[in-house]
């Protein structure tokens, strides 16, 4: 079986909207874990709305669940990880360190937009590459003007950003374009990771695996892996990854196979 590896899921008990206790937040591991998950970001949001989430809140915190799992012989490995809300101020608190790096590696930066609005990530993404950090841009498919653009995402793509993609949205897409638009994405070679967004046990809960199994029926599974699996956990564990270069739309040898 796929070791699957959940690039964005909220597990720090108590510290943003995610799960309020640590019995649900070793509930959700052990739900990642029935999905076929052994990776996951022990995450909690960065920004205005939660002034005490510091980068050293969410590694004590990452620490203690860690402890519990092993305690409990969970066999889940977490990381700790922000997820960075966009903002003015984001380069000036990188360079602080008040941001976690995904696995606290200082390699990888997770961000998502501010509330309602879509920003140009390039000049960060160049500041923050001089620094040999890249940016992962969080459940990329909420932003129609990156996903029905292929030339931007590309060009993002090219500027050493990676596209995370929620396993549910692949997994039950919303509307027949916003699939289309998803499998164009898949099929260009411009999602690279997947994560759950989990955020509890009754609502937003950790799946992986339907995601998984859908879009191994877009990219075939050996791809399909890399994406929901081994890049994730590279990056998780702060080692290299090799990630190929996007494919121009259109011109992919899955659109020439199939004339998608
Ligand atoms: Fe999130």
């Amino acid at each position: 079986m796929t070791s699957l590896a959940d690039t964005h899921v909220h597990l720090l008990a108590g510290l943003d909207d995610g799960p309020p206790t640590m019995d649900v937040a070793v509930a959700m591991c052990r739900m990642l874990v029935t999905e076929g998950a052994r990776h996951a970001t022990a995450l909690a949001h960065q920004n205005r709305n939660y002034p005490y989430n510091t980068a050293d809140r969410l590694r004590s915190s990452a620490a203690a669940l860690a402890a519990v799992l092993s305690e409990r012989k969970i066999p889940l490995s977490v990381y700790p990880t922000g997820e960075v809300m966009l903002s003015n101020t984001t380069l000036d608190e990188w360079r602080a360190g008040t941001l976690m790096s995904v696995g606290d590696h200082k390699q990888w930066l997770l961000v998502e937009m501010p509330h309602g609005a879509f920003v140009d990530v390039l000049p960060l993404a160049d500041a923050l590459r001089s620094e040999g950090v890249g940016l992962i841009i969080a459940h990329a498919e909420r932003y129609a003007e990156l996903l029905d653009d292929p030339a931007l995402t590309q060009s993002w793509v090219e500027a050493g950003c990676l596209i995370q993609v929620t396993a549910r949205a692949i997994a039950e897409p919303w509307a027949p374009e916003f699939e289309a638009a998803l499998k164009r994405w898949a099929r260009d070679g411009c999602i690279h990771l997947l994560g759950s967004d989990g955020h509890g046990i009754e609502r937003r809960r950790p799946k992986m695996a339907a995601g998984f199994a859908r879009l191994a029926k877009w990219v075939g599974r050996k791809h399909a892996t890399r994406i929901a699996g081994t890049w994730g956990a590279a990056i998780l564990r702060g080692e290299p990854v090799q990630i190929p270069a996007p494919r121009p739309s259109g011109r992919s040898w899955f659109s020439r196979m199939f004339g998608a």
